[in-house]
């Protein structure tokens, strides 16, 4: 069957060299797999005085969640960590305490930096995040990007062959992953 994959961006810059990333990923997709974008750059700073009135742009990325197969985060490195808009978005939809949507919803994890170290700090970091909220991670293949702009077109289609062939099965890995995952954990809701 066919599954529907949510994709965050960490960066919310427009400019982002991740958000094109993600771009040539869902280009590269297996065909079964619907991959659409779930945006985080409405969000208020997390409050724990709102958790009995969740403002509806964070009920809206809460039931994103819930609704896809599995969710593929592409982000940047910021400081050797995660982007505090990430961070941000994943707070919100962890709470309130026992309604965390991230609970047992498969995730995978790649990020592009223009430097040599392609996020693999930063995802260490979002791994560790991820952990305590029991969101089961791909852990294999591992992708850290250097983001080189002559590899991509300006559609963000790769044309790189070697990046394009690694792309193209980092996301056939994730389908199988998200595949494995749904038949093993049941799903919330
Ligand atoms: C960075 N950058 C960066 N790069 C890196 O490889 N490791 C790091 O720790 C950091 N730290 C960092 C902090 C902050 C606040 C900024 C703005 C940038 C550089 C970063 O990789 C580069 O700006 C990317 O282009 C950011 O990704 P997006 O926003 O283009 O997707």
């Amino acid at each position: 069957p066919p599954y529907t994959i949510g994709v965050i961006c960490g960066s919310i810059a427009a400019s982002s060299i991740n958000r094109r990333l993600a771009n040539a990923l869902i280009k590269l997709a297996p065909e079964a797999l619907q991959c659409s974008f779930i945006e985080i750059d409405t969000l208020d700073l997390y409050d724990r005085d709102r958790d009995g009135d969740y403002p509806p742009e964070a009920v809206a990325l809460k039931q994103s969640i819930l609704d896809a197969d599995g969710i593929l985060i592409v982000t940047p490195e910021y400081n050797r960590s995660i982007p505090g808009a990430l961070k941000n978005a994943i707070d919100w939809a962890s709470r309130p305490y026992g309604e965390n949507a991230l609970s047992r919803k498969p995730v995978g994890i790649i990020g592009a930096s223009p430097g040599g170290i392609g996020t693999a700090v930063g995802q260490q970091h979002l791994k560790a995040i991820l952990s305590f909220c029991n969101a089961p991670m791909m852990n294999e293949i591992e992708a850290y990007i250097t983001f080189k702009e002559e590899d991509y077109a300006e559609d963000d289609t790769v044309t790189n062959e070697s990046t394009r062939e690694f792309l193209q099965t980092y996301m056939h890995t994730f389908d199988d992953f998200v595949r494995r995952v749904l038949t093993v954990l049941p799903q919330q809701g």
